[in-house]
């Protein structure tokens, strides 16, 4: 098969598009022919050496395409050996590309438990676009956010992949959603998704703001993708909760201590999702059928060091895909 291959860890020049070896499929694994795999952040952490790996190693956790055995279109969720719990994964647990050879290729074998159908409504891009920052959204939103309709969620620098996500099944679910950005511009694609307003955060005194667009009361859920927990939580309502799963903008956080315990806040960590997750994400895309994600870019597989280039780049709109064929 054609690839995309790491044979060393660094910069851009270490995604080798080349021959590679078929995938070896082992029991109660199956062989998907890929039509599309997108881009992520974390794909570019991988190529960096952030989880090292025994090397030739094909990155690449999103992907769709066909399976092989039965022809059926399939969508692949990244998430490799989650385990029983849904609480949180067990300690096999790994993302496809990280060790497991990913989707930066023309066939990846993934576990059975991993495929699922293709969304009829979306295309091949769309398709492949849809699984990692998808699960994440969902799984934060409402596996562990417990979203309900009516609550009032405000969802940090919707200018981001996943925050896309958020805010449509956000919408979708009947919550009232703000959202931050660094521009009007973030504000005003959130609104388009559904979102009902938003602020800057780079005004100063942004989480009052906030609040006050969302009626003063403050928010039942914060979801936060960027790491900015003691701003997140100045916005909750008493009892509300703080959803995190992403450090861009910050590693490390400054809370005070007491105000947290008297507002009887909750702050829970996420990461990607269970098949169950998976399979409810896919669930609610099928109600959505004006939905779908966004692409921005779509470049052929043997121009995977372009690609993680625009993202590394930043600025880029929607996500990026390679395609196959
Ligand atoms: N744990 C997981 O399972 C998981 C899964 C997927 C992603 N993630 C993490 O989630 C984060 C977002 O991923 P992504 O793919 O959506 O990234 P992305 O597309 O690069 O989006 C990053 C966005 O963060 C916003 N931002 C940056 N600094 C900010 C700040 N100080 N305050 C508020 N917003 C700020 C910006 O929004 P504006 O453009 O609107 O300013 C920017 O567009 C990353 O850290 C990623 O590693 C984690």
């Amino acid at each position: 098969m054609q690839a995309v291959r790491l044979h060393g860890y660094g910069g851009l020049d270490e995604l080798v598009f080349e021959e590679a070896p078929d995938p070896v499929v082992p029991d109660g694994w199956v062989l998907v022919e890929l039509r599309a795999a997108a881009l992520n952040w974390h794909d570019c952490l991988v190529r960096q050496g952030r989880y090292p790996a025994p090397l030739p190693l094909v990155p690449g956790a999103d992907g769709a395409g066909v399976r092989r055995d039965t022809g059926e279109e399939v969508v692949i969720l990244p998430s490799l050996w989650w385990g029983d719990g849904q609480e949180a994964p067990g300690t096999r647990f790994e993302i496809l590309g990280d060790r497991v050879d990913g989707t930066y290729a023309e066939l990846v074998a993934v576990p059975e438990e991993n495929v699922f159908p293709k969304p009829r409504a979306l295309s091949w891009a769309e398709a492949a676009a849809l699984p990692l920052a998808g699960v994440t959204a969902h799984r934060a939103l409402f596996g562990r956010g417990g979203l309900r309709a009516g609550e009032r969620v405000l969802i940090l620098g919707a200018g981001g992949g996943v925050a896309t996500f958020l805010v449509a099944f956000a919408d979708r679910a009947g919550a009232r959603v703000t959202v931050t950005s660094s521009s009007q511009a973030g504000i005003d694609q959130a609104v388009a998704l559904g979102a009902a307003g938003g602020v800057l955060y780079t005004d100063e005194g942004w989480p009052q703001a906030a609040r006050d667009e969302a009626g003063g009361e403050g928010f039942d859920l914060v979801v936060d993708p960027v790491g900015a927990w003691a701003d997140g939580i100045a916005t909750l309502r008493p009892g509300g909760r703080l959803v995190s799963f992403g450090a861009n903008a910050a590693e490390h956080a400054d809370v005070s201590i007491r105000p947290f315990y008297f507002g009887q806040y909750s702050l829970l960590g996420t990461t990607m999702g269970s098949p169950r997750d998976f399979r409810a994400m896919l669930g609610l895309v099928d109600r959505m059928p004006g939905w779908r994600p966004v692409v921005g870019t779509e470049l052929p597989l043997d121009r995977a060091a372009d690609a993680q280039a625009l993202l590394e780049g930043g600025g880029h709109r929607g996500k990026v895909v390679l395609t196959t064929g």
